[in-house]
């Protein structure tokens, strides 16, 4: 018993004594008044637990059940609604509700790492998602994107074999340098999306000071059926600002949700955050014949071929009331589109188009498309029906289509709108090869042409930490070789610096023979 606190009538020390009310209260989950929020009842005060205490019950069963699965990638995040309003005129371009000059939509925003686990330092070197969920007057928007427009890879078929690459090692539960350069080397299209990871973009100081990218390339549709294939740019309102590694190192340790933390004070002290959205448009048949393939999400267009064009902004400014229910159960998925917006040939999103209602169903159950931060905010009329958790129904309405009572088939003729033309064998490989289309130009580009002296200098020396973190034998000869492909010089200095802090034999001594057997990058292309 304590010396300090108030005794209760019941002998449990209580620091502040409730009020009649505040007991009063509190109910049992079947909303009966709670028996007690404090003590199990007993057989006596020294006593067994009894198994008729089921508000002690239910209260530790559904504490047992509190959390869902987290997500298998893009764990930790951050999450604010607000809103879209667009600004510009892109009706020639696609006849989608929320693009229509004037058109304010609410949404809500979920920004991530995407390797940590939900209690990983904020600012750790990584990705950041940036996903979105427009609740639009024609039904949910997802456009689920990242801070860079490239990806590390090209087929879904390989999203897997890389998560787990850059996760944790099977046996002894670490992550492992040397297993994500094994994955990087041997996946050389990898080059472009590691080189900005490795870059003075590779850790936002916030999520407010970082751009967003659709990545993908999408399709747009305008009133009169016609069509452009279109990217996606949100560049932040507030500037672009980056952590160096020593800095990010530093509060990772003081303060792992420093991003979190980060907006929601921003928010709550009214300084609201906004981006703005521009786009790339490519027209239709452009696609065919552009010098490099404009469906593969490791490159990116450039922009003196198709210039960005202004569509509207997109302001946060309400944090989230229950972090669980708004945030934790958020479900985007690439999947959600509205008339105007279609998907394209790029693999990656083919496949994502499948990945994440699924994972949702799994994650948190098939109906949580019910639940309100998901919920579409205009009438769901479909015939998915029933499952756990089941809350929105349509009565005694048929079950089948079709049917007399007028709930018949969606379409009437099949025609699909958001498509395009494909015909060929089944095959299994890569894009065809068009004449632009390697893995190091563009990295390259970005490290000679878009970087200063600084910036090359900051980047050489964040990736020869990264190898000097425990990467060996042929893995780092590879690597040598990778950045010596995106660009000579920097490959150089890294091999250099590398080779000296770790004591290796220079080129002509014994690695030289670890070399010879080191496959070459460029010939592992899957797709050249
Ligand atoms: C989350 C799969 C590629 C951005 C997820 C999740 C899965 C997944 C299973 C967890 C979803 C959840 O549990 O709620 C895949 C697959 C990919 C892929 C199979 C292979 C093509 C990408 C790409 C991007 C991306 C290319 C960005 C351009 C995101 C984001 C989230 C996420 C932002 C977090 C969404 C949120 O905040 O809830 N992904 N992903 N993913 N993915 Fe992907």
């Amino acid at each position: 018993m304590s010396d300090t606190l108030p005794e209760a009538a019941d002998g449990e020390s209580v620091a502040t004594a409730p009020s009649a009310e505040a007991r009063l209260g509190s109910t049992t989950d079947t909303g009966a008044p709670a028996p007690s929020d404090r003590n199990s009842l007993t057989i006596g005060a020294d006593g067994p637990i009894l198994l008729h205490d089921v508000h002690f019950l239910n209260q530790m069963a559904h504490f047992n059940r509190e959390r869902v699965p987290e997500r298998n990638v893009h764990a930790k995040g951050s999450g604010a609604f607000g809103r879209f309003e667009t600004t510009h005129d892109v009706s020639a371009y696609t006849k989608a509700a929320l693009f229509q000059p004037g058109v304010t939509t609410e949404m809500l925003a979920r920004f991530s790492t995407v390797a940590g686990e939900q209690g990983s330092p904020d600012t750790w070197r990584d990705p950041r998602g940036f996903a979105l969920k427009f609740y639009t007057s024609e039904g949910n928007y997802d456009l689920v994107g990242n801070n860079t427009p490239v990806f590390f890879i090209r087929d879904t078929m390989k999203f897997p074999h890389f998560i787990r690459s850059q996760k944790r090692r099977g046996g002894s539960g670490l992550r492992d340098n040397h297993m994500q350069w094994d994955f990087w080397t041997l996946n050389p299209e990898s080059a472009h999306q590691v080189t900005y990871l490795m870059g003075d973009r590779g850790i936002p100081r916030s999520y407010r000071t970082m751009n967003g990218y659709g990545s993908h390339t999408y399709l747009w549709i305008n009133a009169a059926g016609e069509k452009h294939w279109v990217k996606y740019h949100f560049h932040s309102d507030q500037g672009v600002e980056s952590l160096t590694d020593d800095d990010a190192t530093q509060i990772a340790g003081k303060d792992a949700d420093f991003h979190r933390r980060d907006l929601h004070q921003a928010i709550e002290e009214g300084n609201f955050p906004s981006w703005t959205l521009s786009v790339q448009l490519m027209p239709y048949d452009d696609a065919k014949t552009y010098r490099l393939n404009p469906f593969d999400l490791t490159k990116v267009w450039p922009h003196a071929d198709y210039p960005l064009v202004p569509v509207g902004t997109m302001t946060l400014d309400r944090n989230p009331e229950n972090f669980f229910a708004q945030i934790e159960q958020a479900a985007f998925e690439p999947s959600a589109l509205v008339p105007g917006i279609g998907f394209s040939p790029d693999k990656m999103l083919l496949g994502r188009a499948f990945a994440y209602a699924d994972t949702h169903r799994h994650r948190i159950g098939p109906n949580y498309l019910q639940l309100p931060v998901n919920r579409p905010h205009v009438e769901v009329n479909t015939y998915t029906q029933d499952g756990p958790m089941t809350y929105e129904h349509r009565g005694d309405d048929p079950v089948y289509a079709p049917n007399s009572a007028g709930r018949g088939y969606a379409d009437q003729v099949g025609e699909a709108e958001e498509s395009w033309e494909a015909d060929g064998a089944m095959v299994r490989q890569a894009y065809t090869l068009r004449p632009d289309d390697d893995d190091f130009s563009q990295a390259g580009a970005l490290v000679r042409e878009v970087w200063d002296d600084d910036q090359r200098a900051a980047f050489v020396q964040t990736v020869a930490g990264h190898l000097l973190g425990g990467v060996h034998g042929d893995v780092l000869e590879r690597a040598f070789d990778y950045w010596k492909h995106v660009d000579a010089d920097c490959g150089k200095q890294i091999e250099e610096l590398v080779r000296v802090d770790a004591d290796l034999g220079g080129p002509g001594g014994q690695d030289d023979a670890a070399r010879a057997d080191a496959s070459d990058p460029v010939t592992e292309s899957d797709t050249h």
